[in-house]
């Protein structure tokens, strides 16, 4: 309803923003390029961020990066991942139905890797999301994919992306040896308050709106309300506009993202 009054043609600030569409600051492309590198090479790789930073999109415009001709993209979110559930995640985005017990389950994934890589010259990625709410023996599971071949060369790319407190705990000793294994790590940050805005105009543009609708002391006030995190951005003007729409405001000042924020976000 708001999408009318404002004029616009899509709705802003949602979840399933096509990944072309996306917001792409300076360190998006950064990151976007080094974990593209890491599936070329078939390194582990970490991603970490707080919630709502944009780990998953950034995990949704990487897949779309990757040509389907070259890699084999298999991608797990599941916080209550085992073992078994894991194998048979995997094997059931190759196609094939898991083998019962868990040990046949792991030949079995290894051997389709095996093969996708030999007989059909594809570059198997394995994306764990949500991996901080993995326990440290499904991490070490999750590790042992890594360690067919007991040699040098990884039998895929490897990318766990959890909240930062997966950093943290790969910091710990007890995870020493998943840690030596990582080639690369990638953090995401907050936008700043220059990025927030920019973020702001980027969703809008995406809407087909024609003019600025948040004044820039709103950006301001939505800055802070949200540190600079996409999710929270998102939810902000999303009440804001349907405020706005409402009371019938063209353009949304600080004061109503103030009264929105306190009548309906905290
Ligand atoms: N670069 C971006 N451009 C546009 N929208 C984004 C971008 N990054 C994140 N978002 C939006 O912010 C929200 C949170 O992003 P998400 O990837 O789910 O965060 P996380 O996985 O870190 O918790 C989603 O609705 C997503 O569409
Ligand atoms: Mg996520």
């Amino acid at each position: 309803m708001f999408e009318v009054f404002y004029g616009f043609r899509r709705a802003p600030f949602t979840r399933d923003l096509p990944t072309e569409e996306l917001y792409m600051p300076v360190m998006l492309e950064e990151a976007l390029e080094r974990l593209e590198y890491a599936a070329e090479r078939q390194w582990f790789a970490v991603v970490t961020g707080d919630c709502g930073t944009g780990k998953t999109t950034t995990i949704r415009r990487l897949t779309q990066a990757l040509s389907a001709k070259t890699y084999k993209m298999m991608y797990l979110s599941d916080s209550k991942l085992t073992p078994r559930h894991f194998y048979k995640g995997l094997l059931e985005q190759l196609g094939c139905e898991a083998k019962f017990y868990r040990g046949d389950a792991k030949r079995q994934l290894h051997r389709e890797i095996e093969l996708m890589r030999g007989l059909h010259q594809l570059k198997p990625c394995v994306i764990v999301d949500e991996a901080h709410l993995l326990d440290r023996e499904m991490l070490e599971e999750v590790r042992f994919l890594l360690n067919v071949h007991m040699d040098s060369e990884s039998p895929m790319a490897l990318i766990l992306v959890g909240q930062s407190e997966l950093w943290d705990r790969l910091r710990m000793q007890a995870y020493a040896a998943i840690r030596q294994r990582i080639d690369l790590q990638c953090k995401l940050q907050h936008y700043d308050r220059s990025q927030t805005g920019e973020y702001i105009i980027r969703h809008l543009a995406y809407a087909g709106s024609e003019q600025a609708i948040f004044s820039d002391n709103a950006l301001d006030v939505i800055y802070t309300f949200s540190s600079g995190s996409a999710r929270l951005i998102n939810k902000v003007c999303t009440n804001c506009l349907i405020y706005g729409a409402v009371n019938q405001k063209r353009i949304i000042d600080d004061h109503m993202v103030k009264r929105v924020i306190e009548g309906e976000l905290i």
